[in-house]
């Protein structure tokens, strides 16, 4: 043995029997040096006599240390195998009890452990440790080695020198001793390592141990790191945060001021629970997230629609019929059943305020004051006023708005609407409710439904809103030029009130009472100073305009003030407007000496047309030539037209006869039916009589009167059969300078109180065909008798 201390007794000169001293916590291994602190009266006799003999005394650690204090340990807690020290200091406790400074020399196993006088000893045996020659022993040492390079190189060394140190030693036994000297190991451990037979088998023990210690002390390490990283990003986002804060509050956007504005407003929103629920869930949301986020621009844009809609926002009522009626009357000439119409519905209003609100739909040509009107029934009612133009719109999205999650998403045209007014009962015009579409986007006329339901529309659901919203105050007014394009389901929720176009007198009024005085007022002209004489104002109606309503008047009113506008400004002159110089302003007449047929023509015959656009002359031409007998027909013609124009001809065949017509003529000619304008699709069946007067006209080489339109569906007898839209077709009749309409008598009603429209023009009723024929043909040339 390798002794460290001077003072190391020989193997030989250790005695047989020693004082005991029980370790507790600890295995004092050969050549380590241990303070220890004796509290024991028995054990310290036994140091003070050891101290007086050899020195030499012997350590035995105890089994398990936890459930038994020193002074009760039996001798069987004892492990036998342990190792021989000798007291290399001795300090008195000023508490009692010493401390000692052992040093171990070697290992012996207890045979006899005895108290003897008051002294516990035990007689032992000495034990060595087989030694290995250094060639097994080698690669042993070289693993212990590198695994302390390894700690070293990883930070887990258990000093900075170990590895240094331990890479200088070459002696085993020291090895051993070294490293076992910094390992922590458990009394069991160190009990086993004491034990072990081989210097072969220590080493290999010790290294198993280093491993160990290396393994642990990644695992710590790796938990320390994740630790230290977590906290790391922590502070590191406390800190930004709190820069950005104070960079914000610098700026004057504090965020978090914003969120508590928020949560301050939505107490004071006056919404239902749930809606505040999903609100604060928003709110939640967009403190959650990144301020300059998408999704915070998405979420704030949303709180932005909920904060901003009126939600319990309403107006009060005017509910004065004397008020709503001159404004009325102020702001529209004429229209006397619609505004009574509309003073019927306030009255209603009067008595029973949360009463069923009909929604009207005004329907007539373009230009006839349908949403001018609708903006009137809202200042008469005091309500906000908003506008819907459904033109075009295909895209259901545009009624029910687009779910949140698009970037870019809106509410629908409703819900901006009501933003726009800025009132839950706000008055809103649906404009061109006909012109709706549809396509794989969905069908807008179907949420339309919901929107105009009053059971439904009270919840109604937009999907940018995500909450339902109250429609059911708001007041709609529909608007279309056509009912035939707008679906059933939908039309059936409106009440359809008609307009038709105007007279001439009727637009001369609204020309002199609203649409000089607006377009004064919107040039800035004076009103004193300028005006336009009725003469002009009937000059433009009848020949620069050719409409039902009075769009195009009213341009050309404003052409004119702009006119006058320009010669006070450039010259300081005024202009007098007359028919003579009317042209110098407007251009030349565009329907003067337009192509509507008014010289008498062999196969040309005037029908009425009704469109959409009102009223208008429909002219059918006929001609026949050599051929085999066929009927072409021209002009894209509708189906039913089509079909009109063979019944026309099967009536003139079958009754060849009575008109003096030759029947080979039938088989030798073509007869060739043409509607011009071949552009514009043409159909229905009211142009029966006017297609048989321009065949028979054909067949039989006499003239038409070009005094006369005429409508009227036929059929294959003859009689003549009720028509639509008569009023319309009548005032064309009368914008197109004729002087005779015909109609079918079943239509005597549809002009029943309407002087002002049959004014200035003559209507024929008649029942059969002959009747037509009589009058267009006159003198026309007949075979007596054959009439049966
Ligand atoms: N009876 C009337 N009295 C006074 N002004 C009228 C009258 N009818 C129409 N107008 C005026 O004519 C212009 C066109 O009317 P408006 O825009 O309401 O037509 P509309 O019926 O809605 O046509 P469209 O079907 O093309 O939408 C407006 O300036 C309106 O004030
Ligand atoms: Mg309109």
């Amino acid at each position: 043995m390798n002794n460290t201390l001077v003072n190391q007794p020989n193997k030989e000169t250790i005695p047989e029997v020693l004082p005991v001293i029980p370790t507790m916590d600890v295995v004092v291994f050969p050549n380590m040096i241990v303070p220890l602190l004796v509290l024991d009266e028995k054990i310290i006799k036994g140091v003070n006599h050891a101290l007086q003999e050899s020195k030499l005394i012997f350590l035995l650690a105890a089994k398990d240390s936890s459930n038994s204090s020193e002074g009760a340990i039996g001798t069987n807690d004892l492990y036998q195998v342990c190792t021989i020290a000798t007291i290399m200091r001795l300090i008195k406790v000023p508490e009692g009890g010493i401390k000692i400074l052992v040093q171990g020399v070697g290992k012996g196993r207890a045979r006899d452990i005895v108290t003897e006088g008051d002294m516990l000893q035990a007689q032992i045996d000495m034990l060595e440790v087989e030694k290995n020659d250094i060639d097994t022993l080698l690669p042993h040492i070289r693993n212990i080695k590198s695994v302390a390079e390894k700690m070293a190189t990883s930070g887990h060394s258990f000093s900075p020198d170990f590895h240094i140190i331990l890479s200088k030693m070459q002696d085993p036994e020291k090895i051993a001793d070294f490293v076992l000297s910094h390992l922590s190991l458990t009394v069991e451990q160190g009990q086993q390592l004491l034990e072990v037979q081989s210097q072969e088998e220590l080493l290999e023990t010790i290294y198993h141990y280093l491993h160990q210690e290396i393994e642990v002390a990644e695992i710590q390490e790796k938990i320390r790191s994740n630790a230290r990283e977590a906290m790391n990003r922590a502070q590191k986002e406390y800190y930004l945060r709190e820069q950005l804060k104070a960079i914000k509050q610098e700026l004057g956007e504090d965020d978090l001021e914003e969120i508590e504005q928020m949560l301050e407003k939505l107490e004071s929103l006056p919404v239902s629970q749930d809606i505040k629920e999903e609100v604060i869930r928003q709110i939640n949301r967009l403190e959650r997230t990144a301020p300059d986020s998408l999704e915070a621009t998405v979420t704030r844009n949303y709180l932005e629609w909920i904060f901003a809609l009126p939600w319990a926002k309403e107006t009060e009522d005017n509910l004065d019929i004397k008020h709503a009626k001159q404004i009325l009357n102020d702001d529209h000439y004429g229209l006397k059943d619609i505004k009574e119409r509309i003073l019927d519905f306030i009255s209603v209003r009067n008595l029973k305020q949360d009463g069923y609100a009909p929604i009207l739909c005004f329907v007539g040509p373009p230009g006839t004051g349908k949403t001018s009107l609708g903006k009137s029934i809202a200042k008469s009612l005091g309500r906000t006023y908003s506008r819907i133009s459904l033109g075009g719109v295909k895209d259901e999205a545009e009624i029910r708005g687009h779910r949140r999650t698009y970037v870019g998403a809106m509410p629908g045209r409703f819900i901006q609407a009501i933003r726009k007014a800025e009132s839950a009962n706000p008055l809103i015009v649906i404009d061109e409710l006909d012109k709706i579409g549809s396509d794989f986007r969905g069908d807008p006329s179907a949420a339309m439904l919901e929107v105009l339901d009053p059971q439904q529309n009270n919840t109604f659901y937009d999907n940018y809103l995500g909450v339902p919203f109250d429609l059911s105050k708001v007041l709609f007014i529909a608007t279309a030029n056509n009912l035939d394009t707008i679906p059933g389901p939908l039309r059936d929720r409106l009440e359809v009130i008609e307009l038709s176009g105007y007279t001439l007198e009727e637009k001369v009024n609204i020309a002199k009472r609203h649409l000089i005085e607006k377009a004064i007022h919107d040039t800035g002209l004076d009103i004193e100073k300028f005006s336009i004489c009725d003469e002009v104002i009937e000059d433009i109606i009848a020949n620069f305009t050719r409409e039902s309503g009075v769009r195009q008047l009213e341009r050309f009113i404003r052409k004119l003030c702009s006119k006058e506008a320009r010669s006070l400004v450039e010259n300081n002159e005024h202009v007098t407007f007359t028919k003579d110089n009317l042209e110098d302003y407007l251009g030349p007449r565009p329907f003067m000496d337009d192509d509507v047929n008014n010289r008498d023509q062999i196969g040309i015959s005037n029908g009425l047309a009704w469109t959409s656009y009102g009223g208008d002359i429909l002219q059918i031409e006929a001609v026949l030539m050599p051929g085999t007998g066929k009927l072409m027909l021209t002009g894209q013609l509708g189906d039913v037209m089509k079909e009109s124009a063979h019944a026309a001809m099967s009536y003139a065949r079958s009754n060849a006869d009575r008109f003096d017509i030759d029947h080979a003529l039938f088989k030798k000619n073509d007869l060739h039916i043409h509607v011009p304008a071949g552009a514009i699709p043409k159909d229905g069946p009211s142009a029966g009589i006017t297609i048989l007067t321009a065949i028979l006209s054909a067949l039989t080489k006499q003239p038409i009167n070009a005094k006369y339109a005429m409508t009227g569906e036929l059929n294959l007898r003859g009689e003549v059969m009720r028509i639509g839209g008569l009023k319309e077709k009548v005032l064309a009749a009368k914008r197109n300078n004729l002087s005779y309409v015909i109609a079918p008598s079943k239509n005597k009603t549809d002009l029943k109180d309407m002087e002002e429209v049959t004014k200035g023009i003559n209507i024929i009723w008649v029942e059969h065909a002959d009747e037509v024929l009589k009058r267009v043909f006159e003198p026309i040339k007949r075979k007596k008798n054959k009439k049966a």
